[in-house]
């Protein structure tokens, strides 16, 4: 029997599929104004803090609330620096994950085995959560890094003290120093990724918050909800869909078959935003930059022709490109494996999810929704040889 969109139940609620529109939560750490356009991350745009900030200063914005003076920032940084490392047990378990399984899942795993390491549940004590805090944040960026080298056969290498958060990321992904404008920009792409208030990897994480389980199963449980198409994977497809479709001219006509098909084109839409997502139209800007530096991706142009075309024929809807649009468009300019763009949305994301679960552990109460029961009753169970 299927239940229709907002059928009441006997008793309580109506039923919201998706639930869309149900406040599941009270929270002062992010605010999407979906028909403005507007990000703020605690009472601050995102625009702002890609301008004047660093991904580690929006860090600690989210998650204590305040930005931090001159000094705490110091402090946070040096310590998330001091916790880079992760055991050579961890790499040496994700040498034997197999070398053709998606970093998503590897990540998936090495962020639920530190739970293994670290004391578990001490939650009611303020340097437990602080130190949680610092281990994801900068044990998260080494393991995402690590895959990459050893699916390649390689030894990972070790984190650099002398360089920040996002350079020593890319000097770990790729062995070289980065350039000082792409570390920038990658700098931008994992604030604008940072925090999004209570999307599904979100809920997620507040959801095995609420059990009084420890961060790193919080954070496990969230990198498995973002890795799906519908979420933070979309930034992979994106690339793919554009590579499909192959020449500017063919756009209009794909984009109609798409439509007529039902087909979701990916990087579109958004269950809050019914105008083109803040974040896009600032990593929009970001490839031109890294376009005008290093050289042209004609997949820019592309994506520009279908975003035109799209216009007309989503934009009534209110679906306008997302934040995945234009992000794999960044990363692959900076020389980022496909499918490590959803790994990185996770590193970024953790800031997220790590003040969410601060938050949720102020004012705890176990989620536990309930259900409209749509199965059958009353049966005489039947003998097997009758059946
Ligand atoms: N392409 C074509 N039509 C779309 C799209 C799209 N990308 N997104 C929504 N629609 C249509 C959908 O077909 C439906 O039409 P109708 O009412 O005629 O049946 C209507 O818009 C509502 O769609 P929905 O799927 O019910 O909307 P939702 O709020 O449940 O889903 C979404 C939001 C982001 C999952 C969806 O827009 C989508 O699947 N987009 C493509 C995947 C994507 O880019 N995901 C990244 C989201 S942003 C980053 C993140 O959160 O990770």
């Amino acid at each position: 029997m299927a239940v229709d969109s907002l059928t009441p139940p006997v008793e309580g609620p109506a039923f919201s599929p998706g639930l869309e529109g149900v406040p599941a939560t009270h929270s002062a750490i992010c605010d999407i104004d979906g028909r403005q356009g507007l990000l703020t991350y605690r009472g601050y745009t995102v625009g702002d803090l890609v301008g004047q900030s660093s991904f580690l200063e929006t860090a600690y914005l989210l998650i204590w609330g305040e930005l931090p003076t001159a000094a705490e920032l110091r402090a946070f940084e040096h310590e998330v620096q001091m916790h880079r490392r992760v055991s050579f047990r961890i790499r040496d378990m994700m040498k034997s994950f197999p070398s053709q399984g998606h970093p998503m899942d590897a990540l998936q795993a090495s962020a639920a085995s530190l739970g293994l390491f670290y004391s578990r549940r001490a939650l009611d004590n303020p340097e437990y959560i602080v130190g949680a805090v610092v281990r994801l944040l900068a044990k998260i960026p080494t393991m995402v890094a690590a895959f990459q080298l050893i699916r390649k056969g390689q030894d990972p290498i070790q984190p650099r003290d002398d360089l920040p958060y996002a350079a020593n990321f890319l000097y770990m992904l790729t062995e070289r120093e980065p350039d000082p404008m792409a570390a920038r920009i990658f700098d931008a792409c994992l604030i604008l990724h940072a925090e999004h208030s209570l999307n599904a990897s979100t809920f997620s994480a507040r959801v095995t918050a609420s059990t009084l389980t420890d961060p790193y199963a919080v954070v496990a449980s969230a990198v498995g909800t973002l890795a799906g198409p519908l979420h933070g994977g979309a930034n992979e497809d994106v690339l793919t869909m554009l590579e499909e479709i192959g020449s500017e001219d063919r756009v209009e006509a794909w984009l109609d078959q798409a439509i007529a098909s039902k087909q979701k084109i990916m990087g579109f839409g958004h269950r809050e935003y019914k105008v083109k997502d803040p974040r896009a139209v600032i990593l929009q800007k970001l490839a031109e930059e890294l376009f005008d530096r290093f050289g042209h991706d004609p997949l820019y142009d592309l994506a520009r022709r279908l975003e035109q075309a799209a216009a007309t024929r989503l934009g009534p809807k209110g679906i306008y490109p997302n934040v995945d649009f234009y992000s794999g468009l960044v990363y692959r300019k900076l020389g980022i494996p496909e499918d490590l763009f959803t790994p990185i949305f996770a590193i970024a994301r953790t800031a997220g999810w790590l003040a969410h679960w601060k938050e949720q552990l102020g004012a705890n109460r176990i989620y536990r929704p309930s259900q409209i029961y749509t199965g059958a009753s009353g049966r005489d169970w039947m003998p097997l040889q009758a059946r």
